[in-house]
């Protein structure tokens, strides 16, 4: 890895623990003012010191996040659906100067493995990671599910690997049983998971420590996050599960807290 690559991915990963807390506040990009995320500066602005990266689109960040922030961007540069559409048909929305323009630490996009335009979504990845190699920016790939596959080691597997092998610097892809499988087909690659749709909190804190357990880098949590009741608790519980290696009863404590 290039010195400049070198330098924004460690940005993202927190040097003393190797791993990641990213906060993912994306969604609106095909799913629009996502329940939480209406006024995003609002949700966004008093949980972000407790995140190690945001995960956001150009536009969002120009509008609701201070330029003055310390936290790595992971910016997302697909697009081009709508939740009324076919999710796959995706594009790439933002321009490599745009992303060095914004600072962004990471670059990301969406690859939908077994989707219609499965095709275009690999060449989508595959166009960011040349241009991220060539600026040094490190890509992110998301393996993003479609409605009728299932979400399990076998599936999830194929999806990250492919991701690997087209060269994305890290993945985010689902948890699910055996998830070694998938860490261990990415090779040296940093897997992360996604929070998914919003689940009790005590059962979203054991998917972070299960993912944690089996070898994942980290969570990009969004919903699970700013759909809470307590999104300050929540994330701190996440964090403390990420960095601290706390049990999942240690982290419901403080979730629970107010303080
Ligand atoms: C989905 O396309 C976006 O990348 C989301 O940011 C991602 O799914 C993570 O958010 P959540 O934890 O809400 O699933």
């Amino acid at each position: 890895m290039d010195w400049g690559m070198k330098n924004r991915f460690s940005r993202i990963l927190n040097a003393k623990t190797g791993r990641c807390l990213m906060l993912a506040v994306d969604h609106g990009y095909f799913q629009g003012p996502t329940t939480g995320l209406e006024n995003l500066g609002k949700m966004v602005n008093p949980i972000l010191p407790y995140s190690d990266a945001l995960m956001i689109t150009r536009g969002a960040l120009r509008t609701w996040i201070p330029a003055e922030t310390d936290k790595p961007v992971v910016l997302r540069v697909s697009g081009g659906q709508s939740i009324l559409k076919e999710l796959s048909n995706e594009i790439i929305t933002t321009s490599i100067q745009d992303a060095v323009r914004i600072n962004a630490s990471a670059v990301t996009c969406s690859v939908y493995v077994g989707g219609e335009y499965e095709k275009e979504t690999i060449g989508n990845l595959s166009q960011i990671v040349n241009e991220g190699e060539n600026y040094g920016i490190p890509v992110l790939a998301v393996t993003a599910v479609g409605k009728e596959m299932v979400r399990d080691a076998r599936y999830l597997g194929l999806a990250c690997r492919i991701c690997v092998e087209i060269g994305a610097h890290m993945v985010k892809t689902y948890y699910c049983e055996n998830f070694e499988k998938i860490v261990e087909a990415c090779g040296k690659v940093p897997v992360v998971i996604a929070g998914g749709k919003k689940i009790e909190e005590k059962a979203a804190l054991e998917m972070a420590s299960n993912a944690i357990k089996a070898g994942a880098v980290g969570v990009d949590m969004g919903r699970n996050v700013f759909q809470s009741d307590n999104p300050v608790g929540m994330i701190r519980a996440v964090r403390a599960i990420v960095h601290e290696n706390v049990s999942v009863a240690e982290a419901y404590k403080i979730y629970q807290s107010r303080s």
